[in-house]
């Protein structure tokens, strides 16, 4: 860790969007600690990019509480950017008619109370930071209510319901000096998205590492693509 940069943490961060994030950022010569769920994964993959690993399960308060106070003896007290990147896409071509509540309830637990914990729990670490710290919360179109249309009723809930997380959290932190917003970053192709998907991996996380590094502080509270404020 070099104390005179940045340090960004990224949850769900051993493949896909997260992990080409982890890579841009390092890169850009931040302090870049990864996170995933599955120790080995995750240590595998830090060890690949010379990142640090953190073990944070965010379906799991307790994982959560854990993964902070290990961050605190590993890497001290003050953390820049957390990035909510973790996520899941339970709905299994479900409709609106036909899915569950075990599918809503899941997709709400990681993708949406998930960063609502994890930000609580980093809170006093990103008061601590000097510059003011940055929360990225990464939504997507299907999130979007103004576009919203009947498909993937779980996930997309839950990514609205994230917006919504995204300018309460901003309202909320507005006069700690730390921004938060949301990011749609196109369908990418990733685990997730298929290989038909739009856009590489790399295009997938440059909104995010602008907001990380480059988007002024003052940003806060929007919905972003392509380093844009998109309608909600
Ligand atoms: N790909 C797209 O087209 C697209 C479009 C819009 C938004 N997004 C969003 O972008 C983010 C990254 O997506 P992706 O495409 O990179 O997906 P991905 O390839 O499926 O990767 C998801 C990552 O999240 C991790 N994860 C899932 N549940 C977790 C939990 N409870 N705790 C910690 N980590 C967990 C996974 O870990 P494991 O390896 O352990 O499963 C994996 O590392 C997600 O929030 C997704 O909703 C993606």
């Amino acid at each position: 860790m070099n104390p005179q940069q940045k340090t960004a943490l990224i949850t769900g961060a051993n493949r896909g969007i997260g992990h080409e994030t982890a890579k841009q950022l390092k890169q850009q010569g931040l302090n870049v600690i990864l996170s995933a769920r599955d120790p080995q994964k995750g240590q595998t993959t830090a060890t690949e990019l010379g990142v640090d690993f953190l073990q944070m399960d965010v379906s799991d308060e307790n994982s959560i509480t854990t993964a902070a106070k290990e961050y605190k003896t590993r890497f001290g007290h003050s953390l820049d950017i957390l990035i909510n990147n973790a996520g899941i896409f339970p709905d299994q071509e479900k409709s609106i008619l036909e899915t569950t509540a075990e599918l809503i309830n899941q997709a709400l637990l990681t993708n949406t109370t998930g960063p609502i914990l994890a930000t609580q729990h980093f809170l006093p670490l990103l008061e601590n930071s000097k510059e003011g710290a940055r929360i990225i919360n990464i939504s997507s179109k299907l999130g979007q209510l103004s576009t919203m249309i009947d498909t993937a009723p779980a996930y997309s809930i839950s990514k609205t319901a994230l917006n919504a997380v995204t300018r309460q959290l901003a309202a909320a932190l507005k006069h700690k000096n730390i921004s938060v917003n949301a990011v749609s970053p196109g369908w990418v192709r990733t685990d997730m998205g298929g290989q038909n998907a739009d856009l590489s991996v790399q295009e997938g996380a440059d909104s995010i590492t602008w907001l990380a590094t480059q988007a002024p502080q003052s940003l806060t509270g929007t919905f972003v693509r392509d380093r844009e404020q998109i309608e909600w």
